[in-house]
């Protein structure tokens, strides 16, 4: 069976002893009712609590992974923390093209790609992440801007590196708003991005693509269910741990 996975993005919330806590209470919370054999599970932490974080998942089968990186390996970049700095530290994988970086940080498609290769570069794993926002939807142009996006991200990498990338289509519109895309706008999208335009872009072999977009305990049995959803990756609700191990569960195929 296909891998799916439960990734919490813990996106710029906790302090130290709330970030601690939070991952203690994942792992007793998953070791007492551990996720389906097929089902990754992985908690993206501010990277200042990355360290702390990964002490608490040793020996779990918790993925570290980080929110970002920089696409320079290191020099006078103030405040920027690289990929491999990361892959040092221990992360396993790296979001890259989140639509908060793209809109406050101005991450462009070429940005996205030179991190996105600069996480596979230190021998990271890559989320990639694509979305459009509700004037774009509303225009008819959902299919067309998320195309692109993941052609300026995937187009032309190797067999080997498209291994190391899963993506996730997270409509601007649904993240943080309480407002979840329907399984049936999900699964046409997904299903479009499964069948067409992955293949095209990856020779064939489609990644994963999991759906981001106030993902909560209450929707996620039927977004498991619908069509070429590979998983999910969670914001607010992952700040909690007993929501994220009930999504976790739900997760499964
Ligand atoms: P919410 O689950 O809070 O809508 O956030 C989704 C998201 O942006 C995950 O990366």
């Amino acid at each position: 069976m296909a891998t799916r996975y439960a990734v919490g993005n813990w996106k710029m919330n906790t302090d130290l002893a709330g970030a601690v806590t939070l991952a203690t209470e994942l792992s007793v919370a998953l070791r007492e009712h551990p996720p389906a054999d097929e089902v990754m599970v992985g908690v993206a932490p501010p990277f200042c609590f990355l360290a702390p974080v990964k002490e608490v998942l040793q020996g779990s089968s918790i993925e570290l992974i980080a929110q970002d990186c920089h696409p320079e390996a290191k020099g006078a970049f103030t405040g920027a923390v690289s990929a491999p700095m990361l892959a040092s530290l221990g992360v396993q994988r790296v979001i890259v093209g989140h639509s908060e970086r793209r809109a406050v940080f101005g991450d462009d498609d070429a940005t996205v790609r030179r991190k996105l290769e600069a996480a596979l570069g230190a021998g990271m794993r890559v989320i990639l992440c694509c979305g459009e926002t509700l004037a774009q939807r509303e225009a008819g142009q959902a299919e067309e801007v998320v195309g692109a996006q993941l052609k300026a991200g995937l187009e032309g990498l190797s067999a080997d590196q498209l291994a190391q990338v899963i993506v996730a289509y997270e409509p601007v519109w649904a993240i943080g708003t309480g407002v979840t895309a329907t399984p049936e706008q999900a699964g046409a999208m997904h299903t479009a991005l499964r069948e067409q335009v992955l293949p095209d872009l990856c020779n064939g072999d489609a990644p994963a693509v999991l759906y981001g977009g106030s993902v909560k305990p209450a929707n996620i049995d039927a977004l498991a269910k619908t069509a070429h959803v590979g998983g999910v990756l969670v914001g607010g609700a992952s700040l909690e741990a007993s929501s994220f191990a009930r999504i976790v569960q739900g997760c499964a195929g």
